[in-house]
């Protein structure tokens, strides 16, 4: 059985006031409901960390950063490392997100080795692929999926592959409120896991963690859920609303 994820991905929203107390009305509701079977992951922005960290009791949500920096310490002004992260508490970091790609002009390479240091700092990482529209149009996202995981995450030990969930979020349903159907995420999901089993062997394949981001929501997710490679969902704007990324979270749980 692979473990079954919902991370939600607060982005540059709320501040901390009002991240310390949506953390904490989440950490009340998965203290009386328990996500059996499904881990809760919430990733607020970097100064959010320390004070949600202190602050969950239930021992049913855990945290992640959406970004960490790609040296391990220094004069690398306003950076903050994989080490800084792990500190707070949080257990994962969000890698490789299309928003770091394309905004911030994040490589294959430079995504490597933020992972690596990430890991190396006993960090999980979710590592974020994903075509653009024209990629989805042109027919080549198969490829383009393909030649990210292996870039950013094959030059790693089977070992450290254990620590590695994978989020296919297609670009074009980032925030735009399309959804990839049910059968667009199962294939590539499928696509992903084979590349895996592969490179890596069908064990580690097999308790691969796969997760699809792109306008999910409580109307969509025990569709695209119910899917067979499908372990899970990262949440952009639902996270943001309590009563979304429980209902998504509950749809996790039925599956
Ligand atoms: P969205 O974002 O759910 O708002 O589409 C998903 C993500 O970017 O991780």
């Amino acid at each position: 059985m692979r473990k079954k994820i919902v991370a939600g991905n607060w982005k540059m929203n709320m501040n901390y006031d009002e991240g310390l107390e949506l953390a904490a009305s989440l950490d009340q509701y998965f203290s009386e409901k328990a996500p059996s079977g499904a881990e809760v992951i919430i990733c607020p922005p970097f100064i959010h960390l320390a004070g949600i960290s202190q602050n969950l009791k239930s021992g049913n949500v855990a945290l992640g950063a959406q970004n960490c920096a790609s040296e391990a310490s220094g004069a690398f002004t306003g950076e903050v490392s994989a080490d800084m992260i792990r500190s707070t508490g949080a257990e994962y970091v969000i890698i490789g997100h299309s928003e770091r790609r394309s905004y911030y002009n994040e490589d294959d390479s430079l995504l490597n080795k933020k992972t690596v240091l990430a890991l190396n700092s006993g960090l999980k990482v979710i590592f974020c692929c994903g075509e653009i529209k024209e990629e989805r149009e042109d027919g080549s996202y198969f490829e383009v999926v393909k030649r990210q995981i292996e870039k950013g995450l094959f030059p790693l030990a089977a070992k450290e592959m254990k620590n590695i969930i994978i989020a296919y979020e297609p670009v074009w349903a980032i925030g735009t409120g399309l959804t990839a159907t049910p059968d667009q995420a199962q294939e590539m999901h499928l696509h992903i896991r084979e590349l895996v089993r592969e490179k890596y062997g069908t064990e580690i394949a097999d308790k691969l963690t796969i997760l699809y981001g792109g306008s999910c929501k409580p109307s969509n997710a025990s569709d695209i859920f119910s899917r067979p490679d499908v372990d899970g969902g990262l949440i952009g704007g639902a996270s943001l609303k309590k009563d979304d990324f429980t209902a998504i979270v509950e749809a996790m749980k039925q599956t």
